[in-house]
């Protein structure tokens, strides 16, 4: 075990860890500027904010300082290794670096988008001289509003980190950011005609440090300030990304990629991104309904689900056989636990069965080359797979053994007059039922359906249940790796909507608040696949599940 000297504290390394000065300086606490580096991108050790003095123990114990600050993203922190940030050198020269960097900067903060969480504000407040000695005129550049669909660049608030240009070059491996003209000239640019419209693209925005590079949708909607912001996981497909997700008084103003080693890294893709504008759309089902012969009797909450239980109680005992559920890859593992179990309480003999999982054409993997060849080694990927929990509801389908059937089969039954009851569980905002199906499933005496947006059948249903969007409700996703995530309540939905765990809590008869962590926590003492539940709670990385031979999408669960 190596060990180095930090700012006078002494730091263990481990085998083989490999970290720079600002990395170590973490580990004790202690903050290092820095703009141009990134933990995810090649070191540039371009922008200077963070110089250190940097010495080295000798054999005889003496330490022998290099003569020059060094920049600390590039200088490797290893055995005797002394790291001195916060001397009056290293201020003087962090003093220096920040004048410099401000000297054409338009200081606009009051009208940038960027202002609250901007790393030249942070550190002008913590590290910088408070007054600029520039005389001179400041040297205005033209902004870019069209560096790409989605983004916009305010030229002259740019400090030339190169983050954008490197991440075109090494994530996405499209390069369509480069440094153009040379001095105070000096801007990022586009190629003539190729704007920047990768689908990672979006990640530049998160990436500048500064308010230059801004996110076009979300450009002038929202002081930072005012956001409150949950930790949860993106539902665009079964990569999982790690995501903040920033809101308002019930209003989504953005999802950003939380950095999660486990998932997806650092990044997330432009559908994720921008995907979630359905959770505010006019056309979601609001009000649940219970309807006899076609005519709503009551949009009331708490006559609808006492009645749903008494009707599907009668369903089950006239012919257990011939009742049936379709669990959505959209559900959490709470909802599909909670649902199952009921379900497989009233009789053993229900059937359970996966609903559609989409797929659109191949995973999508980054860096690409000049052509669009992708290249490795693979930094991320955007799955096929359109959905995020797939492979967490099937591992619930899996152990409650529900009887081989697909939607399909469920409709041709339905057609056949063998279907009593079907519940319906929907969620997938992009569609998922074919209308034969629905004409089919709609056959059955009881039809049940819960689901955030109309659907082919959400007219027919004896009991519409209006569920909640991925930013509306609390629970767990397993990515396409059997990492289990939980997803966070950041967001209250339209009057009438319920979460569904709290619609499945309360129709499982369950006694006070829909609570996700203590369905965890039952789960994982009945079902060892999901043994690590047992705390309740995944960490704000989650946790990799010990479960194998989860089958593949499109294989329905067998008894
Ligand atoms: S636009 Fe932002 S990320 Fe790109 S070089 Fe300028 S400051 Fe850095
Ligand atoms: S890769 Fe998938 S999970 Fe990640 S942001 Fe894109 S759509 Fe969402
Ligand atoms: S962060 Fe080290 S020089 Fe930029």
């Amino acid at each position: 075990m190596a060990t180095a000297i930090i700012n006078n504290q002494t730091l263990e390394l481990k085998d083989g860890e490999q970290l720079n000065c600002i990395q170590a300086a973490q580990r004790i606490g202690y903050e290092i500027p820095s703009y141009c580096w990134h933990p995810a991108l090649s070191v540039v050790a371009s922008c200077r904010m963070c110089l250190v003095e940097v010495g080295d123990t000798k054999p005889d114990g003496t330490v022998v300082m290099q003569p020059k600050l060094v920049p600390g993203c590039q200088t490797p922190v290893k055995e005797g290794t002394v790291v001195i940030a916060d001397s009056e050198k290293v201020k003087a020269a962090q003093k220096a670096t920040l004048e410099y960097l401000l000297l054409n900067h338009p200081l606009d903060c009051p009208t940038c988008d960027q202002a609250g969480e901007c790393f030249l504000q942070d550190y002008s407040y913590k590290y910088g001289r408070g007054y600029s000695r520039l005389q001179e005129p400041k040297n205005i550049k033209p902004d870019k509003d069209h560096i790409g669909e989605n983004i916009t660049l305010f030229t002259d608030r740019c400090i030339m980190c190169t983050r954008c240009v490197r991440f075109t070059r090494e994530v996405s491996g499209t390069s369509e950011l480069q440094v153009v003209s040379r001095g105070s000239a000096e801007t990022i640019d586009t190629f003539p005609g190729i704007p920047c419209d990768n689908k990672l693209a979006g990640n530049v925005v998160d990436l500048c440090p500064v308010g230059a590079l801004c996110s076009k949708d979300f450009l002038y909607q929202q002081r930072v300030w005012w956001l409150k912001t949950t930790k949860s996981v993106c539902a665009g497909c079964s990569t999982g990304c790690s995501v903040d997700v920033d809101q308002n008084e019930d209003q989504v103003y953005r999802l950003t990629p939380r950095s999660n080693p486990l998932a997806q890294g650092d990044f997330m893709c432009d559908e994720g991104r921008f995907g979630w504008k359905y959770i505010h759309s006019d056309e979601r089902l609001t009000f649940p309904a219970r309807r006899k012969n076609g005519e709503i009797r009551t949009r009331d909450w708490d006559d609808v689900i006492p009645s749903l239980q008494k009707a599907l109680a009668k369903a089950v005992g006239r012919a257990p056989e011939k009742c049936a559920a379709v669990f959505s890859p959209w559900m959490t593992v709470e909802e599909a636990y909670m649902l199952a179990s009921y379900l497989r309480g009233l009789s053993p003999k229900v059937k359970l069965a996966l609903g559609p999982v989409k797929t659109v054409g191949e995973d999508d993997t980054y860096p690409k080359d000049f052509f669009g060849k992708p290249k490795e080694p693979v930094k991320f990927t955007i799955r096929a797979e359109k959905a995020p929990n797939r492979r967490g509801v099937q591992m619930v389908l899996n152990h409650f053994g529900g009887a081989a059937t697909t939607l399909s089969d469920l409709a041709a039954d339905g057609a056949a007059g063998k279907l009593e009851a079907i519940y319906l569980v929907g969620g997938d905002p992009t569609g998922w039922l074919e209308s034969q199906q629905a004409t089919g499933l709609g056959k059955a005496s009881l039809v049940i359906v819960q689901d955030i947006l109309p659907s082919t059948i959400s007219e027919r249903a004896d009991f519409l249940l209006t569920g909640g969007s991925f930013a509306e409700r609390d629970g767990s996703f397993v990515n396409y790796k059997g990492l289990a995530q939980q997803i966070g309540r950041s967001v209250r939905g339209p009057d009438g909507t319920r979460p569904d765990g709290r619609i499945l809590w309360d129709l499982t008869g369950r006694k006070g608040l829909f609570n996700a962590a203590a369905v965890r926590k039952e789960m994982a003492e009945k079902i060892p696949a999901f043994a690590a539940f047992a705390q309740g709670t995944l960490g704000d990385c989650g946790v990799l599940l010990n479960e194998h031979g989860a089958p593949e999408a499109h294989v329905v669960a067998k008894a």
